[in-house]
């Protein structure tokens, strides 16, 4: 099976209500524009902008996803929002195990994985992030760390179609400092040989891995023809239409 991109915007904790629906209609207006794209496009805007968002984007083929979930379904949990309330609410997708998660909230691979259950049990496809940190890359740990983390946070009912992998260097996340193409399809390369261990070759094959990590349009074609790398899951860039799309347009001249 022939993987399809991914471009996945991740706007974090920007945008009010006039600035989020603003920047949606954009990339509505954008997506429509586009003939027979190449890519399925995501957008993951903070909680509270969603109900407004999934409406701009209905029948667009512009997904909306979640940025995190709650392992349980209800109860007594402050703050927290469950994947079957973005389920509820027209989410498709939903982030889970963002290092930025990882290092404020102190979710464990144990956590994340509990969340990716969760999202899957609720009928939401889930991307669930790793990544190693500078010093581990430095200390030549990079593989062993992603290994780590992607059996530590991977759910046993995993399928091609249901989850997706994002590979985010953490010491790239925000920074401008972009993983090389081929540190990026080292990484993407031993994901994709692990879970074949972890789940089948045929899983393995066919499941989308993005990179994450100062993707912009000026590095995304060599990032993104790379035989491994399967999309984007984008930050900083996916606040502008027009560097959004400067990454989803790259799509069309890969072979
Ligand atoms: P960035 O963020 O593109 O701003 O580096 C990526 C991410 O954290 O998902």
């Amino acid at each position: 099976m022939a993987r399809r991109f991914l471009i996945a915007g991740n706007w974090k904790m920007n945008g009010l209500i006039k600035d989020g629906c603003a920047l949606a209609s954009a990339v509505v207006e954008r997506h429509k524009a586009v003939n027979n794209a190449v890519y399925d496009m995501l957008i993951c805007p903070p909680f509270p902008l969603i109900s407004s968002i999934v409406k701009i984007c209905t029948d667009s083929g512009v997904l909306v996803g979640g940025q995190d979930c709650h392992m349980n379904e209800n109860g007594a949990h402050t703050g927290d929002t469950s994947a079957i309330m973005l389920k509820d609410i027209g989410c498709r997708y939903v982030i889970v195990g963002h290092s930025e998660r990882r290092t404020d909230h102190a979710e464990t691979d144990s956590i994340v994985k509990a969340k990716a259950k969760a999202a899957l049990a609720s009928g939401l496809k889930v991307i669930i992030c790793i990544g190693e940190t500078l010093i581990e890359r430095e200390t030549g740990q990079t593989l062993t760390v992603n290994k780590r983390q992607l059996n530590g946070s991977l759910p046993s009912n995993i399928t091609a179609e249901n989850t997706i992998i994002a590979y985010e260097p953490v010491w790239a996340i925000g920074t401008g400092k972009v993983a090389t193409p081929e540190q990026a399809q080292e990484v993407h390369a031993a994901i994709r040989a692990e879970l074949a261990h972890i789940a089948d070759a045929d899983i393995a094959n066919d499941m989308r891995i993005l990179y994450g990590g100062s993707m912009k349009r000026g590095n995304a074609s060599e990032l993104l023809g790379q035989p491994d790398i399967d999309g984007g899951l984008i930050g900083g860039a996916s606040l502008k239409p027009e560097d959004f799309f400067g990454i989803a347009d790259v799509c069309h001249s890969i072979p």
